[in-house]
């Protein structure tokens, strides 16, 4: 495993704990609205046969679910140990062991053991980051196509909800914060490496984009 800051360690720690009940609630209730709305944005690209990264991928259900649509492959990397364990198994029985590779660890610090794909997915991770410039940065390095995400809008309801986690988190003794990061950042980063904004949809936290490269 690579990893990690102490942040990074944290995250490993509080994800992993959750990563049964991640697998569990897509079980019984399928993706979120945010989630389907991600699974719109790709499907636009006309995404059959790309190769996906799916950074912070918890149990996998996402680009698991585009493999079994014909996407070509997808790699999952995620620091917590435990929901990549969930991942392997689930891809296991819905007989997509051969197209799916997974990898444990800290994304921005394994560079050179992962390939770039085609398309990019950063489901509610970037808010999991103190420095979302490196984030992005290190997404761009390894994308051809498309990034898609979804992270939290600015708005102050959602500042207060995640302030009273990030409070909660202290309390707790775990050196884990979430983040809202400014959209416009987002945007301008990924503009200015030369993308085009061809999706974006939201639902009350939750912002949906998809970044085309032109
Ligand atoms: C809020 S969860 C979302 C999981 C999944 N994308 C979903 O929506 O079901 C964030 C996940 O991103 C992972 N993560 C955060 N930062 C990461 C990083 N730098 N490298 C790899 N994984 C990361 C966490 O371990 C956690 O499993």
């Amino acid at each position: 495993m690579r990893c990690c800051s102490p942040h990074a360690k944290s995250a490993n720690k509080i994800f992993s704990f959750f990563a049964k009940s991640y697998r569990k609630r897509f079980q019984k209730k399928g993706f979120e609205q945010s989630q389907i709305q991600l699974l719109q944005s790709i499907q636009q690209t006309g995404f059959k046969q790309y190769s996906i990264l799916e950074i912070g991928c918890g149990v996998g259900h996402l680009h698991q679910t585009l493999v079994e649509q014909d996407a070509a492959s997808a790699v999952g990397v995620d620091l917590a140990k435990e929901m990549i364990a969930e991942a392997k198994d689930w891809a296991n029985q819905r007989g997509l062991t051969a197209a799916t590779r997974y990898l444990v660890g800290d994304f921005q610090q394994m560079e050179s053991e992962i390939a770039v794909a085609d398309v990019s997915i950063l489901d509610k991770v970037i808010c999991c980051d103190p420095n979302v410039a490196q984030m992005l940065d290190a997404t761009l390095v390894k994308t051809k196509k498309a990034i898609a995400l979804t992270y939290p809008r600015k708005r102050w309801l959602v500042l207060f909800g995640f302030g009273l986690a990030a409070l909660l988190m202290k309390i707790l003794r775990s050196r884990f914060r979430p983040y809202v990061h400014d959209p416009a950042f987002v945007e301008q980063r990924l503009l200015a490496a030369g993308y085009k904004k061809r999706y974006e949809e939201t639902t009350f936290i939750w912002l949906t984009q998809l970044y085309e490269k032109i």
